[in-house]
């Protein structure tokens, strides 16, 4: 089977695409800022590679020949880390690179994992825009990839690109179930919705194996 450019490949999401890919049969390359922090990534036969998210160059020349790419960088791994680095443009430099990186190097499918804060709720708003269902504080980081979606949706480019947006209990530690469920753009029902990284990875490969939304977000939930 053709190859996927795994862009984060060492974080939580990116290894759990990266080991959904390759137990499909997929040859993967991951592309990680520092390969002496991500040991362990080439054990299952993964091409490891150096680079950055934002270096629409190097982008261009690592993904020539691969089928698709995905989109599993973040800046901040938790609030914990604090925003005060946060630059408010990150998604929207990494959708430039990217959106222009691929298309120079003929992948023509893009995956890219969203955040649930920027799914609508009940009233038609934004999740991130009340207070009383996300914490004001990590606004700044909502925020930030709320602008990165929309550069994605306001770019004419070849690129056949995808969101997949999980909901606010996305867990490391639950298990593959292999199943999960679609929704739109808004917060699917009531109560909090949950899904395993593993099973957001079965949704992601699910797109690039069989592509069935373009160049949209969708929703994923258990
Ligand atoms: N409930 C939700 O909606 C929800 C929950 C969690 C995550 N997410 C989203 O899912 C995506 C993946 O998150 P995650 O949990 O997998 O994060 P993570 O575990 O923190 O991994 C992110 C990875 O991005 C890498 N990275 C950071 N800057 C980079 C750059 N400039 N170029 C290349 N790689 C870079 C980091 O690698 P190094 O720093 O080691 O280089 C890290 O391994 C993000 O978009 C995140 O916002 C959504």
């Amino acid at each position: 089977m053709g190859g996927i450019i795994v862009f984060g490949a060492g974080g939580r999401a990116g290894r759990a695409v990266t080991a959904e890919a390759r137990a499909r049969g997929h040859h993967v390359t991951g592309v990680v800022r520092d390969p002496a922090k991500h040991p362990g990534i080439e054990a299952d036969g993964v091409h490891v590679l150096r680079g950055d998210v934002m270096d629409q160059r190097g982008i261009a020349l690592a993904a020539r020949g691969h089928i698709a790419a995905v989109h599993a960088v973040s800046p901040l791994t938790g609030p914990e880390q604090g925003f005060a680095s946060l630059d408010p443009e990150f998604f929207v430099k990494a959708a430039d690179a990217l959106l222009h990186g691929l298309a120079e190097a003929q992948v023509s499918r893009l995956v890219v994992i969203g955040l649930f804060a920027n799914l609508k709720n009940g009233d038609g708003g934004l999740v991130m825009d009340d207070p009383a269902a996300f914490p004001p504080e990590i606004r700044p980081f909502a925020r930030a990839h709320h602008a990165g979606l929309e550069r994605l949706q306001a770019t004419e480019t070849p690129v056949d690109w995808l969101m997949v947006t999980p909901p606010a209990l996305l867990e490391s530690a639950a298990p593959r179930t292999g199943r999960y469920r679609v929704g739109g753009e808004s917060v699917a029902g009531p109560g909090p919705l949950r899904l395993s990284y593993a099973d957001l990875a079965v949704a992601l490969l699910d797109e690039i194996d069989t592509p069935r939304h373009h160049r949209t977000r969708i929703s994923v939930f258990a």
